[in-house]
């Protein structure tokens, strides 16, 4: 097959959500529409559940877990279909930024119950960001819920979404009786827990038709015209463009445990979601359909085995092909480097491939080379863009507990920031390493880790800090002079940019007032 053909094949995409919205029930039905896997549950839940907060060595077993379940593929209708996982819990929420640069489309899937959630918004904005093309699907409508047109209320004021539904519910918890295709112009019929067969989907194409009542009741049929009467005067129909831009978003109801209008929306991402898009650079636009191979790490994973500390990296191809056992350029070291087990994942099998092609993750095994945001080309310099580092939100000073393994705790720490486990940032004045984190949860999983993978024992200090901004300046007068004002408030980071530490929202405020030529930004990448 040519490349062009193997492209178009291609559907990368990622689901969000909050927890518990269904996230990993809908994921296995839609392998059990490819074949990927043949029976319900056979997709182990890598959500961190509740319980476990407190022990996060249930979280890294977990996590370990989703080394499986990071990229499921399958195929369906002829295309192959990439979905990438992205942890839920919010103290991971920086993976799910990392690996939402990774996709060319999401799936956002929302309770009915409970509407539009905070983690939702957090994702659905980063993909806003990028103008990711998003299809919404609202779960558990066998379940007592929000009323339709709140929730897409909801949808449109807290997600900043254009709402296009494409399925409308029949009622709802126990009244439940299917939903209408707009789409498609037919009735789908409920069955609760059912295999929805072909015959429960009534092709009604004219909705004054008398067999509606017959279907749903007079009661239910009438109420369903009155409302699909104020659906098609409100709100927009397809426009696949304005889909793909970003600027509209089709809507779905169903419940994934029933397997109830997974099938319609699968359909439809079928038809519309896009096939894998260029990616930028530093240098330039990568196109998909270049000869030539590109490709980035967006995620990293620590084997869990403390005995093999080999990582699995893992890589977007965005362009050309990728060769098993070729050599290819490692850009920030600037070496070659050739994979002999590069591997892809098929639900929970693993497999060695020979080829690889955009849209597609590969995981590659890797003995510490690899850092968050590396290219790999065939000799090229590229510097792909937006995969940033966000201000984390903790901080804590890390001290050397055990002074004769100094070498082990360093080299322990600049391999977990690599991974993206959390960021380190080295005060100016004090030489002193400062971790910030998205979640609490990840400074016990440093600690731990230091601990048994490096051999190295640190301890936490307290540090009242509220943000990290990079700063920069087109005047470099101006840095000099807050570099010697607010040395106590600098630090660097990994790849010793500069960043201003501020212990209060006031304090940042009063720093950008009193530099009014210096930029704060709030990632890493301006
Ligand atoms: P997540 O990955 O987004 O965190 O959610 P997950 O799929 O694990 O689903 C969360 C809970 O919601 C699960 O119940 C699941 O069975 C249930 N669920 C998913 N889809 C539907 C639906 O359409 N209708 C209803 N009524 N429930 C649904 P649980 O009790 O937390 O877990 P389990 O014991 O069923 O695995």
């Amino acid at each position: 097959m040519s490349l062009k053909a193997e492209i178009e094949k291609r559907k990368t995409f990622g689901i969000i959500s909050h927890p518990d919205a269904g996230k990993t029930t809908l994921t296995e039905k839609l392998l059990l529409f490819g074949g990927a896997i043949q029976i319900a549950g056979a997709v182990k839940s890598n959500k961190i559940k509740k319980s476990a907060t407190s022990d996060f060595m249930d979280i890294e077993r977990q996590r370990g877990i989703s080394v499986a379940t990071s990229v499921m593929a399958f195929e369906y209708r002829d295309k192959k279909i990439n979905i990438l996982d992205t942890p839920g819990h919010k103290d991971f929420a920086e993976d799910t930024y990392r690996t939402l640069t990774a996709v060319d489309s999401a799936i956002v899937v929302i309770d009915v119950a409970k509407g539009v959630e905070a983690q939702t918004e957090k994702l659905v904005n980063v993909c806003r960001g990028r103008k990711t093309p998003m299809i919404v699907f609202i779960n558990k409508m066998d379940r007592e819920g929000l009323d339709g047109f709140d929730l897409l209320d909801e949808v449109e004021t807290k997600l900043n979404m254009k709402a296009c539904p494409l399925t409308w519910p029949i009622g709802m918890g126990q009244r439940f009786k299917g939903v209408y295709n707009l789409y498609k112009k037919n009735v789908l019929l409920f069955s609760a827990h059912g295999k929805q067969t072909e015959e429960d989907t009534i092709e009604i194409s004219d909705l004054s038709d008398p067999k509606l009542d017959e279907l749903i009741g007079e009661a239910a049929a009438a109420e369903l015209r009155e409302e699909l009467d104020t659906i098609t005067q409100i709100y927009p129909t397809l426009d696949v463009e304005a889909y793909e831009k970003g600027e509209l978003n089709p809507i779905f109801f169903g419940s994934a445990i029933n397997n109830f209008g997974v099938k319609e929306m699968l359909d439809c991402f079928v038809d519309i979601a896009p096939q894998p898009l260029a990616r930028e650079t530093e240098e330039r636009k990568i196109l998909p359909n270049e000869e030539k191979f590109t490709g980035f790490v967006f995620k990293i994973h620590a084997n869990m085995d403390p005995k093999h500390r080999d990582r699995i990296a893992f890589m977007r191809i965005c362009s050309g092909v990728f060769e098993r056992n070729t050599n290819y350029f490692h850009v920030r070291n600037g070496k070659k480097m050739k994979f002999s087990n590069p591997t892809m994942f098929m639900a929970a099998k693993k497999n060695i491939v020979e080829e690889a092609y955009p849209g597609d993750i590969v995981g590659l095994y890797d003995s510490g080379n690899f850092k968050i945001g590396d290219a790999l080309t065939t000799g090229e310099k590229l510097t792909f863009k937006g995969i940033p580092s966000f201000s984390p939100e903790q901080f804590r000073y890390i001290n050397n507990a055990d002074p004769m393994k100094s070498k082990q705790l360093n080299k322990g720490i600049d391999q977990l920031m690599d991974e993206g486990v959390a960021q380190v940032f080295t005060k100016l004045d004090t030489n002193r390493k400062i971790i910030g984190t998205v979640g609490a949860l990840q400074f016990d999983v440093i600690q731990y880790r230091l601990e048994h993978e490096y051999g190295a024992k640190c301890t936490y200090e307290g540090i009242a800090l509220h943000k990290a901004c990079w700063v920069s300046s087109a005047d470099k007068a101006a840095l000099a002079e807050l570099k010697s004002r607010r040395k106590k408030n600098l630090a660097i980071d990994k790849d010793e940019k500069l960043v201003y530490l501020s212990e209060s929202a006031w304090t940042l405020k009063m720093a950008e007032e009193n530099n009014p030529k210096v930029v704060f930004h709030t990632t890493s990448e301006f």
